[in-house]
């Protein structure tokens, strides 16, 4: 029987600039879904997260159900789209990367089934179809306007990397990451509940920037258009020109083997995305000054904020005692049901057993 890996992701750098056609950088993780299947006539699911199978024809294919299962019927109505017929699949889906708390658990089951049809199908996709086909049935299907950040991670993770990617051209870098650096992942254990108005909110804001300055990609704009922006705009599109210009240097501290630098980019996005893009939380911002308390070499916000989780640079033999000092003084502070888990980087989504 098959069976597919789809790892989470990690955003190091490079937050709420991919729908402004900024730069990124991302890296799978080692917390992932599986997906072992067969093919059948039908779509016959179950996911061990929620305990549930559902089984559908292909009749019902694009009735949306506002269940998990959208994200997999969002797949097969992309894949019509594009006049490619799979034929369906019955299988079972789990693993240890947890829902909603920032880490693309939706691109990654999006990943994983597209993977499974691509190879049982023949469909012939490469990644990066692949990775547009995931962020499609994201945006028209399940109703979420997100960038491309997370699909693409998800897609091209590599092992021992980070993924260096302007999101307008789509040309991406592999970046060898430190093999004595380690992330901590700290789930602040707080339900996103604003995220979605807050996202199409800040999204609205950019997309106004981008039309008002005729601008394609938020890397064309510099201090000087600011001015032409109203304040809060302003203020929006100066953290994000700021963040572009991080990413890069985070990218060359991360070439250099520089990990002090790259940690205090980390502090430095994490204090701009909560002042000037607000979409931190007091959770999050504790867990970031926390970490820096303890000696980590630098902590933020990952993913699209609003709750979720903080990723948290270390030295992999420091990880696991600033990781139990972290949540000690979380979980005094909130009474959330928070948790970390100290991560590596991962391959994509892929066949692991044929
Ligand atoms: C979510 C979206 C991504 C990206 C991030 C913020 O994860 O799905 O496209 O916008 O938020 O960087």
């Amino acid at each position: 029987m098959p069976k597919v890996f789809s790892p989470g992701r990690i955003n190091i750098i490079g937050e709420h600039t991919d729908y402004s056609y900024g730069y990124v950088m991302p890296m799978a993780i080692n917390l992932g879904n599986y997906l072992e299947y067969t093919t059948y006539d039908k779509i016959s699911v179950f996911s061990e997260a929620y305990n549930e199978k559902i089984e559908l024809d292909f009749s019902m294919i694009n009735k949306k159900q506002n269940k998990w299962i959208d994200y997999i019927l969002g797949v097969y109505n992309a894949l019509f789209e594009l006049n490619l017929r799979p034929g369906g699949i019955k299988g079972k889906i789990y693993g240890n990367l947890p829902i909603s708390s920032g880490l693309s658990s939706s691109a990654s089951l999006e990943l994983a089934i597209l993977v499974a049809l691509n190879y049982s199908y023949n469909l012939n996709l490469n990644k990066l179809q692949l990775a547009l086909i995931g962020k499609k049935a994201e945006n028209d299907f399940v109703g979420v306007p997100s960038g491309i950040l997370d699909q693409f991670a998800v897609a091209f993770g590599k092992k021992s990397f980070a993924a260096f990617l302007d999101t307008e051209t789509l040309s991406y870098e592999y970046i060898p990451f430190p093999k004595d650096a380690s992330f901590i992942v700290y789930n602040t254990g707080v339900k996103r509940e604003l995220a979605k108005t807050g996202y199409s909110e800040r999204k609205k804001v950019v997309e106004d920037s981008l039309r008002i300055l005729n601008r394609n990609s938020s890397k064309e704009i510099t201090e000087e258009d600011l001015e032409k922006l109203n304040p809060l705009y302003r203020k929006r599109m100066g953290y994000i020109i700021r963040e572009n210009n991080r990413v890069i240097y985070a990218k060359n501290a991360l070439k250099e083997n520089n990990l002090e630098l790259l940690g205090k980019l980390l502090i430095e996005s994490h204090n701009d995305i909560a002042k000037n893009y607000e979409v931190s939380s007091k959770e999050l911002d504790f867990i970031v000054e926390t970490s820096i308390r303890y000696g980590a070499l630098g902590a933020r916000l990952t993913g699209a904020g609003f709750g979720g989780s903080a990723i948290i640079l270390v030295y992999k033999d420091k990880a696991e005692s600033i990781a139990e000092a972290i949540h000690k003084e979380y979980t005094k502070a909130f009474e959330y049901k928070s948790f970390y888990n100290i991560v590596e980087s991962s391959d994509g989504a892929d066949i692991i057993e044929k």
